[in-house]
C-alpha cells in the first residue's frame, strides 16, 4: 500500500503521547471484551478521537481508545473496540489503525469479536480460533487500492502458526478453544434464519460482523493475523438463536474470563 501519510500521523501521535517502545502483540477487543484490559500494567491510554484517522462514533460495549502497557509481561497495544462497515459504509474504516502497527515493527495481531454459533459443538458462552472466512458480501477495504500488492494471497490468511500457540496456549490454561470458519454480514441488522441456514450451507461455523475486512487490511500490511470469537448465541433459529445486542454484549462480557485465560497464556508463551 502507498506510503500514508495518515498513518504516519497516526504513530506520530502515539509516539507522542509515550507509546514508543516496542510492541509485541496487539490486540482488537470486540464488543463487551473490554474489561480484558484490567490487568494492563503501567497503561498510556489515548482515546481514538485523538488520533488522525481513527474512525468516530461508538457502539454500547465500547471504549473506543488504544491502550499499551505490559500484560503478563509482554508489551501490548490493545484497540479497545473497533469500528465497523456498518456504521459508515466503509469497509476501509480500520485501514489507520492497523496500518500504524507496521510503524511499530508489524507485530502479530489478535483480533477478538463476539459471534453467532452456526453448529451445536461451539456454545454460547465458548471460544473458537478462527481457522478461515467466507466474505459474500461484495465489499473489500481493497478496492480502489492500487498496484499489483492489492491482490493479496488469502490462503492462510488466519496464521497457521498463531494458531497453532493460541490452541497450545488454551491446552496450558485448560482452556476450552473450538475452532471454525467464520462468516461476514455486514450488519447491523442480525441475519435471519433463512441466512443462517444458507451460511451453514456453505460451510460456515460462525457468524459475525466485523473482522473479516480487518484481516484482509492486516494480510495487505504484511502482518500475521489470528482471529478469536466468543460465541454469545446460536445463529437466529438455531436451536432457538434469536440474537440482539444486548445479549451480545452481555454473553461476551460473562466469557471475558476465558478470553483473559487463553490470552494470558498466549502472551506469557509468546
Ligand atoms: N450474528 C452476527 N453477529 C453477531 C452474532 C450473530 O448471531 N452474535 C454476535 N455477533
Amino acid at each position: 500500500m502507498a506510503i500514508d501519510p495518515v498513518i504516519d500521523e497516526a504513530a506520530a501521535t502515539l509516539i507522542a503521547r509515550g507509546i514508543d517502545g516496542p510492541i509485541d502483540c496487539a490486540i482488537v477487543l470486540g464488543t463487551g471484551l473490554g474489561r480484558t484490559v484490567d490487568e494492563l500494567q503501567d497503561a498510556v491510554t489515548v482515546p481514538f478521537a485523538d488520533i488522525a484517522g481513527f474512525p468516530e462514533g461508538g457502539v454500547s460495549g465500547h471504549a473506543r481508545q488504544i491502550s499499551y502497557g505490559s500484560l503478563y509481561g509482554k508489551k501490548v497495544l490493545i484497540f479497545e473496540g473497533r469500528a465497523h462497515y456498518y456504521e459508515s459504509g466503509d469497509p476501509a474504516v480500520m485501514r489507520v489503525p492497523l496500518g500504524l502497527l507496521t510503524a511499530f515493527g508489524s507485530p502479530p495481531l489478535i483480533l477478538t469479536n463476539a459471534a453467532g454459533s452456526l453448529t451445536p459443538g461451539l456454545r454460547p458462552g465458548s471460544l473458537a480460533v478462527i481457522t478461515d472466512h467466507i466474505n459474500l458480501n461484495g465489499l473489500n477495504p481493497l478496492i480502489g487500492d492500487t498496484g499489483d500488492g492489492r491482490f493479496v494471497p488469502m490462503v492462510d490468511a488466519y496464521d497457521p502458526h498463531l494458531r497453532m500457540r493460541l490452541k497450545k496456549a488454551a491446552a496450558s490454561s485448560g482452556t476450552n478453544l473450538g475452532e471454525g470458519v467464520y462468516m461476514w454480514f455486514s450488519g447491523p441488522s442480525f441475519e435471519t434464519p433463512a441466512e443462517i441456514r444458507m451460511a451453514k450451507l456453505l460451510g460456515a461455523d460462525l457468524v459475525g460482523m466485523s473482522t473479516v475486512p480487518e484481516v484482509i487490511l492486516a494480510r495487505r500490511f504484511g502482518i500475521r493475523v489470528a482471529g478469536i470469537s466468543i460465541i454469545t448465541n446460536m445463529g437466529a433459529g438455531l436451536h432457538g438463536g434469536a440474537p440482539h445486542h444486548g445479549e451480545t454484549r452481555d454473553v461476551a462480557a460473562m466469557a471475558t474470563s476465558g478470553l483473559r485465560r487463553l490470552l494470558r497464556a498466549f502472551l506469557s508463551e509468546l
